[in-house]
């Protein structure tokens, strides 16, 4: 895949860690300028609930650089661990660099209440170049719906879109219930982000344009055979449309063209520089200009899809991951889509039900707090609004396209059609159990859940995989992710233990709680914004920004070795029976996110089949046989001590 993607050669994983030196050559005033800074989407209301969350803290240098050396050491041989820990030494000592680097860090910490948030928007989303589809973008699988035929399928698409506006007037009045973790409010700002907001692509750097708080949209847009149409959904009282007025304007969409349109949309699922040079190929044209900004500026998208490929046996939960990531490829829904567009809604014809979101402006959890409303009005039978009033007619977006657009679309295609043939996804559900197993043990269900996906990737690959998870700093104000470092030596000596038939069960269950636990340990530091990944990514930037040299630290083999995210995982909990999927940070790599319910645990698993080394579908059958051994091995001890 990499050679069609042309002139990318970095991975995802790298793009989060490591960055093109000639992206640094500007100072703090101009990166906070170029980027769309925090506040912009935050209603007013909102920005006031806000103002008593802490700033996000600087954690002590000497705290971090011991965290980092105790997560590589898995990762690297005795000899490469001592030229670490001596680079390490050279780093912090009196007058050294990383002293130097983590005063202007601290200076800089004073002057924002998030000394991350723009340096994160900028880095890890708006300057990636790799496509947003796969490699950023994830899908959210919702339960399957009772779907047979195209009524049925705008039924459903009407009720989606009457509930998602209904949630905005939640998020719009301050009426959703205030998170909190512990005793700890949480920041709320992501909600106010996540409709009315796009991406819109630019070179080198994209940007995100956010709807006017104070004048919010009042449609939404409809892809239906690469089509796009604006559809009112509020009436001229200004109060939202009703289901049957909301339906009405899908059926007079779908009575009209039967001929897909060019596909315009697929070129938003290319990589970033290809598609930011057609976009200003694109706005040479008015009209395409006005039909650009009605979606970028709509709350959200909805795509009424045309039926899936035959995928043979495959489950119906692993195709609806494929079409919510990707759409199947430019013969099927690839180009019934605007992947810049933070949220769209799929609608199926044969009950697929989800989420394609843009992960730039929110973290998942805000993303499944809507699909969470959006079912539990699906499983009300919708909302009973006032149907008076007449109804708008939907407005058909037209697009001119020039031979060099007809070009860039071909390559859009080819490159779409290329990555869809690379990823190999699985919707998949652990029947065994679910968080409450853990829980009755004593063990926290996440850190459980971890382990076992690092016992999974041992089991495969007889060696440890450095491991990703978010956790939240929603803490502060602003806050957004840090990592979990999830491999580390308790977890390795713990799927050893678990494949050594010489060890008692006392020992293997011994070894698992020692690693949970230290899990458990990583995310509470990590979720008091004392990990290892931001802050060092932090003092870099701080390197580069002052034209100080980066520190040969971070070329180490035990940095780079680290960072190389062979597993990438998170928790994205909803109520219903759903999950999020994504493709993997990096080539060798894979992506595993889940939802643990109470007596199950729904997940969403890839690789890339072009990587020989890598499966999700022995992945999958890996962390089923984990998730059973962990519990036999719990249940037996237990049993022996009666
Ligand atoms: N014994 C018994 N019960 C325990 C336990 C133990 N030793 N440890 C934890 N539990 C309980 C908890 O009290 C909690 O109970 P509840 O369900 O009644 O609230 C439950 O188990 C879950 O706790 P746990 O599994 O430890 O973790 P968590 O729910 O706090 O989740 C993170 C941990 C890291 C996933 C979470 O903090 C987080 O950051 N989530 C957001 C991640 C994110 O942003 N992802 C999206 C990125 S796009």
């Amino acid at each position: 895949m990499l050679k069609l993607m042309g002139p990318i050669n970095a991975s995802r994983g790298q793009a989060l860690f490591t960055f093109s030196k000639n992206l640094w050559n500007v100072n703090s005033s101009s990166v906070l300028r170029a980027t769309v800074g925090y506040q912009h989407a935050l209603h007013p209301r909102l920005l006031s609930s806000q103002s008593d969350l802490p700033p996000l803290p600087v954690p002590p240098l000497q705290v971090t650089l011991d965290k980092f050396l105790r997560s590589a050491r898995p990762l690297v041989t005795p000899e490469e661990f001592q030229t670490t820990q001596d680079l390490v030494k050279q780093f912090s000592a009196a007058g050294g660099c990383g002293p130097k680097l983590q005063k202007l860090l601290e200076e800089k910490a004073k002057t924002t209440r998030n000394w991350m948030a723009d340096w994160w928007l900028r880095t890890a989303y708006l300057e990636f170049r790799y496509p947003v589809v796969v490699w950023s973008s994830p899908g959210l699988v919702f339960p399957h719906q009772k779907v047979c035929n195209q009524d049925e399928q705008l039924t459903l698409a009407a009720r989606v879109i009457s509930g998602a506006v209904d949630f905005k007037c939640l998020i719009d009045n301050n009426k959703l219930p205030l998170e909190r973790m512990g005793k700890d409010p949480l920041d709320m700002s992501q909600y106010s982000k996540i409709m009315g907001t796009c991406r819109i692509p630019g070179i080198p750097r994209d940007s995100l344009q956010h709807a006017d708080p104070c004048n919010p949209p009042k449609h939404v847009v409809v892809a239906y055979k690469n089509h796009f149409f604006e559809v009112p959904v509020y009436g001229e009282n200004g109060e939202p449309l009703s289901e049957d007025q909301i339906r009405k304007q899908l059926c007079e969409i779908v009575s009209g063209p039967v001929k897909p349109a060019v596909p315009i949309g697929i070129l938003t699922s290319d990589q970033r520089d290809n598609w930011g040079k057609a976009y200003q190929e694109l706005i040479k044209d008015p009209k395409n200009v006005c039909s650009l900004e009605t979606i970028h500026k709509s709350l959200f998208l909805v795509c009424l899809d045309d039926p899936n490929p035959n995928f043979g046996s495959l489950d119906k939960r692993s195709i609806a991951a494929r079409q919510m990531v990707h759409g199947c490829g430019s013969k099927n829904n690839g180009a019934n889509r605007w992947f810049d567009k933070t949220i769209q809604f799929v609608i199926g014809t044969t009950g697929e039900l989800g989420i394609t979101y843009e992960h730039s402006p929110a973290e998942g959890p805000p993303v499944a707090g809507l699909m969470d409303h959006v079912v539990d009005v699906i499983n009300k039978g919708g909302l009973k609004l006032s149907t008076s009033g007449c109804v708008p007619k939907p407005n058909h977006l037209p697009f001119n396209t020039s031979s060099e657009l007809q070009c860039a679309i071909q390559t859009a295609e080819k490159n779409l059609d290329a990555m869809v043939d690379d990823l190999e996804m699985y919707g998949y559900v652990y029947k065994g159990y679910g968080k409450e197993f853990p829980k009755s043990q004593k063990m926290s269900p996440d850190s459980f859940i971890q382990m076992a996906i690092q016992f999974a990737f041992y089991r495969l690959h007889k060696l440890p995989g450095a491991h990703y998870e978010s956790a939240s700093t929603r803490k502060y104000f602003g806050g957004r992710t840090e990592t979990i470092r999830s491999c580390s030596c308790e977890s390795v000596a713990f799927a050893e233990a678990m494949l050594d038939c010489s060890k008692s069960d006392e020992e293997k269950v011994k070894a698992m709680k020692e690693a949970v636990n230290g899990h458990k340990k990583y995310t509470l530091e990590a979720v008091n914004g004392c990990g290892v990944d931001r802050h060092l990514l932090g003092l870099k930037l701080i390197a580069l920004e002052n034209g100080i040299q980066v520190p040969e630290l971070y070329k180490d083999v035990a940095y780079v070795r680290s960072s190389h995210m062979r597993i990438s995982t998170s928790q994205v909990a909803g109520k219903c029976e759903a999950f999020m999927c994504y493709g993997p940070l990096v080539n060798d790599g894979y992506a595993c996110c889940y939802n643990p319910r109470a007596n199950e645990i729904h997940m969403g698993i890839s690789a890339f089949k072009s990587c020989p080394d890598t499966s999700a579908s022995k992945f999958k059958d890996a962390l089923e046989e984990s998730f059973d051994d962990m519990h036999n091995v719990l249940v037996k001890t237990q049993k022996s001590k009666l």
